[in-house]
């Protein structure tokens, strides 16, 4: 008999069936039993009655947590049930039987031991939905830049020059000459832009950053596209159209991981269904002071910053035009106000903070070379990111979106932690 996936059990009703999985849990209810099986696509609960032949009656009895097994059954409708169907269990063939309980409970755990599990914590109700959804995600974003026409370049990992100050950099030993993991494949992005014309990616980018928060990685994923002749205001019309194009694919392709992980994508459709508000730096600053957080002009929005913005415009809102001072060097000066930066962070709605950061680049070699100078940093190492200035210079822009941080915002999930398989903390390296 061909097996069948949870997920397809729907389409199955009335016909007998083999599904193949792990015994989640179970319960007993007088002469029934219930075993709640999951197979990576869903969960389904399994009838056994006594009717049943005793050898599987007693193995629905026996069977501990997370038993593989191969399960054969009719499919019923059940509209009380997650998925809308049951399966009246005929046979059970325990595929491996644990000899030790699983360690992790249905009731609640700390984090710390969760996260010492992570292995085996990936394996728990909550965490199958987010990773439906962080895969939804990623396809979401490859599917916007290929209908655009843009084309995926891999940028380097290991490189040898920063991008988003020094304090964060990996430092490596390359067979005796300093390297460095990427913080962002941006540079390379502008090499490769100049050759394709349109150009994306998506890759681990690395800070060692020494901030605990709920919204920071150590190791993360970002998708950052670059553009030859585009401008900043045609930089954020870009952002916007894949932010939308994100949620609304990802809320139609996952409502059911949505609904398990209790969040209303009618939420995230209204979010995206007006533009997106857009505020000078200065205008932000105001209105975060006006909202009783402390900050002054020229500092960075810290969390409670980007919440208070969050919350007054209750949609994703741009940021633009920060002082040129506390931004990279690559950035673009207006040329109406030289120290403003033409750039733009998208922060999320809800609270979600930052997703998306990105600018216009410099394209003249002589004001390349200058903001290097002010950032403190060596031109030897940015030699052939210079060339890109010598050699049919265009106007350019582009941004990375925090991968996470977006899977974060759609599934409403507190912690960053849980939108990656294996995340990497501060103080954590392990699983
Ligand atoms: O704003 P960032 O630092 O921008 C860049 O690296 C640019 N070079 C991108 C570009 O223009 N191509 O990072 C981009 C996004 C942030 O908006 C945030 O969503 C996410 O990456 N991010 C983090 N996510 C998780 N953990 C961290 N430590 C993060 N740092 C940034
Ligand atoms: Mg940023």
């Amino acid at each position: 008999m061909k097996s069948v996936y949870i997920a397809e059990l729907s389409r199955h009703v009335g016909s007998e069936v083999l599904l193949q999985g792990w015994l989640y849990n179970k319960r007993s209810s007088g002469k029934v039993r219930f075993v709640l099986v999951r197979d990576g696509t869903g969960l389904v609960q399994g009838v056994v009655t006594s009717d049943a032949d005793p050898t599987v009656f007693a193995l629905a009895d026996s069977l501990p947590q997370e038993a593989s097994l191969r399960m054969r059954g009719t499919v019923r409708a059940e509209p009380r049930a997650p998925g809308g169907v049951e399966v009246s269990v005929t046979h059970i063939e325990p595929v491996h039987v644990p000899a030790t309980p699983f360690p992790i409970g249905l009731k609640e755990h700390g984090t710390g031991f969760l996260m010492d599990h992570r292995h085996l914590w990936i394996r728990m109700r909550r965490q199958a939905p987010i990773l439906r959804i962080r895969d939804g995600v990623l396809w979401a974003i490859r599917s916007f830049f290929r209908e655009r026409g843009f084309v995926a370049t891999e940028s380097p990992v290991l490189v040898g020059t920063s991008v988003e100050g020094t304090t964060t950099l990996f430092p490596l030993d390359y067979f005796g000459a300093p390297a460095y993991l990427s913080q962002s494949g941006q540079l390379y992005l502008e090499a490769t832009c100049a050759a394709l014309g349109k150009v994306y990616w998506i890759g681990p980018v690395f800070r060692a950053e020494k901030s605990k928060t709920r919204r920071h990685l150590i190791e993360f994923w970002m998708a950052e596209a670059e553009q030859a002749f585009l401008d900043h205001d045609g930089n954020l019309a870009l952002q916007e159209a894949l932010v939308r194009h994100v949620v609304e694919v990802t809320a139609a392709e996952h409502s059911r991981d949505l609904a398990e992980l209790e969040r209303d994508p009618a939420v995230l459709l209204r979010a995206v269904a007006e533009p997106f508000s857009r505020v000078t730096y200065h205008e932000a600053v105001s209105l975060v002071q006006a909202a009783g957080v402390e900050m002054e002009a020229g500092d960075d929005f810290g969390a409670p910053a980007e919440d208070a913005l969050s919350q007054h415009f209750g949609r994703p809102v741009f940021v633009e035009r920060f002082p040129a001072a506390i931004k990279p060097f690559y950035m673009k000066r207006d040329p109406e106000q030289p120290d403003l930066a033409l750039c733009a962070d998208l922060i999320a709605p809800e609270g979600y903070g930052e997703i998306i950061g990105g600018s216009q680049r410099v394209d003249a070699e002589e004001e390349l070379l200058r903001q290097l100078d002010e950032a403190g940093l060596s031109g030897e190492p940015y030699r052939w990111y210079l060339d890109l200035r010598r050699w049919g210079a265009v106007p350019h822009s582009g941004f990375g979106l925090g991968v996470e941080r977006t899977i974060q915002w759609i599934a409403g999930i507190p912690h960053i932690r849980e939108t990656i398989p294996f995340p990497r903390t501060l103080d954590r390296l392990y699983p």
